[in-house]
């Protein structure tokens, strides 16, 4: 009998004596030298964790952490290269912080050096446990420049240079983009900032080539690219002008010709349906691991809505497509500065007051470079002309995610937080819930929810693009045909993930 009570009660002092585990990703976090990252990290199952210890340290420089959190504060002992770069902070917007258990550090002003593991070590009165958060840190160089220099055979030596990258990316070079060509050289180097700088060369006739561009990428798949066009820089012949002017009539009448012909066959082809884009998960191109997330987006689908561009409302500098389906920038737009073009902005010309709304942006159209530089979103009706990104936050009736290059993607909460999403949405699928306040995005090649911004909409809500200058890939909105039946129940583990 005695026993039994015994055992009862060791049971009893066992079940109510605290007891989690450290919880971390598999999956590493990839961030951009210069930019802030959120390495996550939280205990299970969820309790307060403001009593615990919690330190982030790496390597093996337990002594010396990155952070140190104790008796409810952080405590002065960072390791000195840390200090005024670390905290702690939300893994995302519906995370209850510290008082949930979510105890993810957030570093700023990333350095290469920071790349490597993380780990996450939280102990409690009479028990500890430790996660490992790996961070890849990298850089995007600057466009490359081109340079030609004519050879005495006839060919023209083009050098293409740019500096700032980490790791090493790689160069490809490529005629008319179609044709590969064989670098002549490459070189590289490595400033005293640890960042590379690349130098390549490639020896073209102009016989063979029009179009020349040279392309650095990243395994991320980020890349910078530039082009030049050869027969625009062919040295004329001076002992015979008017040869030159007669081939160059000649190549500019072919070229006119070849493409009213195509045009007008294209025409021909597919008759009004020119340049209409289904929404489909087209095939994944060169990619060895095939990640798949859990999300239904043939769900999500079910909410699918028509978006075509408001053009009304269109910023003076922005071009679409007659179906209204497609956005890119004019040329002629001069951008103020360096910064992201908040300006340039493109409105749906639908609007909602409730229900659930979906639609899909295709950001990697074939033939064209994957766009790194995006804004998608949605935006209180009536908010026609955005200037500066500081009055874009959600209480003034701004809602998105941004892809701002080399500065990262981040959403526009308040303040902004900036995301490390890998592989970058090709496809995104934005899902407007305005009863529930949320907007979700989704990666819909991968099937993956990415994440959920929570807010209360009030009057009408619109689509919001924009599709940034950097790039000239235009911003395409899919068609999703929409279900002839709606109101199913949606997925319940999108907006929960
Ligand atoms: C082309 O120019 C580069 C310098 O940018 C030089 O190193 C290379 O030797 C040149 N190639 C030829 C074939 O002259």
């Amino acid at each position: 009998m005695l026993t039994i009570i015994v055992a009862v009660l060791v049971n009893l002092f066992i079940e109510t004596s605290v007891s989690f585990t450290v919880v971390v990703p598999h999956d590493q976090s990839v961030a951009h030298v210069g930019s802030i990252v959120i390495l996550p990290c939280w205990i299970s199952p969820p309790e307060n964790a403001e009593a615990l210890e919690i330190r982030w340290y790496r390597h093996d420089q337990f002594s010396s952490p990155v952070l140190f959190y104790q008796h409810g504060k952080i405590q002065d002992v960072q390791e000195e290269s840390y200090r005024d770069r670390s905290s702690l902070t939300r893994w995302s917007d519906k995370s209850g912080g510290l008082k949930d258990g979510d105890v993810s550090l957030r570093l700023e002003k990333l350095r290469i050096q920071d790349a490597g593991s993380f780990h996450c070590y939280v102990s409690g009165e009479s028990e500890y446990d430790s996660g490992e958060v790996f961070l890849k840190v990298t850089a995007l160089g600057s466009a490359p420049v081109l340079f030609p220099q004519p050879l005495d055979d006839g060919r023209m030596n083009i050098t293409c240079k740019s500096s700032g990258w980490y790791p090493e990316p790689d160069v490809t070079w490529m005629s008319d983009e179609r044709t590969v060509l064989r670098p002549g050289g490459v070189s590289r180097s490595r400033g005293a900032d640890e960042m590379f700088s690349v130098h390549s060369w490639t020896a073209v006739s102009h016989l063979d080539a029009h179009l020349v561009s040279c392309s650095m990428s990243l395994k991320t798949g980020e890349f910078r690219e530039s082009r030049i066009d050869i027969q625009a820089v062919i040295p004329s012949d001076p002992s015979d002008p008017w040869k030159a002017l007669f081939f160059t009539l000649l190549i500019c009448a072919l070229l006119g010709l070849t493409g009213l012909i195509l045009y007008k066959y294209r025409h021909k082809l597919t008759g009004k349906k020119t340049g209409k884009e289904v929404c489909e998960v087209r095939p994944k191109k060169k990619r060895t691991k095939e990640v798949v997330g859990d999300t239904i987006i043939e769900d999500l689908r079910k909410h699918a809505v028509q978006i075509t561009i408001d053009c009304e409302h269109l910023h003076p500098d922005l071009k679409v497509s007659k179906d209204g389906k497609t956005v890119r920038y004019a040329p002629e737009y001069k951008p103020t500065g360096e910064k992201f073009q908040y300006e340039l902005c493109a409105f749906g010309a639908q609007r909602f007051t409730s229900g659930r709304h979906y639609w899909e942006v295709d950001l990697a159209r074939e033939n064209n470079p994957p766009k790194n530089y995006w804004l998608i979103g949605v935006v209180k009706h009536g908010n026609f002309s955005a200037k500066d990104k500081s009055a874009l936050t959600p209480s003034k009736g701004y809602w998105f995610l941004c892809s701002d290059g080399p500065n990262g993607i981040y959403i526009n909460s308040d303040p902004p937080v900036t995301l490390s999403l890998t592989p970058r949405p090709e496809q995104l699928g934005v899902l407007l819930d305005y009863d529930r306040g949320q907007l979700s995005f989704y990666n819909v090649k991968e099937r993956k929810h990415l994440l959920t911004m929570s807010s209360r909409f009030t009057g009408s809500v619109a689509p919001l693009f924009n599709p940034g200058v950097e790039d000239l890939s235009p911003l395409v909105i899919l068609d999703c045909p929409e279900p002839v039946e709606s109101s199913e129940p949606l997925l319940s583990n999108s907006s929960e993930a």
